[in-house]
């Protein structure tokens, strides 16, 4: 992300030659310039693998961590009891709780808010990772949250904002 960032604000000062070798460097390996989330799981759990497949899809690199209880570190990173889900995540600074969709997760990242993370509680069925086949996707939110306080960060219906 800051890579990425610097080499677009370089291709504006630059001379036509270097803005284009810029731009070229940014385009392909734009992907690969998302900063790497860590996602801790249950090993046994099919749909943290399947919300890891659609953050992986849109371009984060990722690392999975396997343990059997996760809830130690919900606690160490201040996710709130009321908001837990799955999985946890760290990226950038932050922690991502649960289904959360990639797209909001780049939100937060650009936006850079004050708060501890992010997070989608509980399981939604067809939030990412939890599609039922010939299940209608609810709607759920999204809560931002830091010590003690949380609102809502958005809405979606399966992988629509609404
Ligand atoms: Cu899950
Ligand atoms: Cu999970």
């Amino acid at each position: 992300m800051q890579i990425d960032m610097s080499l677009t604000r370089r291709g504006l000062f630059v001379g036509t030659g270097q803005a284009f070798a810029a731009i070229a460097l940014a385009g392909p390996g734009a992907a690969e310039m998302l900063p790497k989330m860590t996602v801790t799981r249950d090993p046994n759990c099919g749909c943290c693998g399947n919300w890891v497949e659609h953050i992986k899809a849109a371009g984060f690199p990722v690392d999975v961590v396997k343990l059997d209880d996760v809830l130690p570190l919900k606690v160490k990173l201040r996710v709130p009891e009321a908001l837990m889900s799955c999985h946890t995540a760290e990226i950038g600074g932050y922690v991502i709780e649960g289904h959360v969709p990639a797209e909001a997760v780049k939100r937060l990242l650009a936006e850079r808010p004050k708060a501890i993370g992010i997070a989608v509680p509980g399981m939604p069925v067809g939030s990412p990772g939890m599609e039922v086949l010939g299940q209608t996707p609810q709607s759920y939110e999204i809560a931002i949250f830091s010590a003690g306080k949380q609102h809502v960060f958005a809405r979606y219906r399966g992988l629509q904002q609404v």
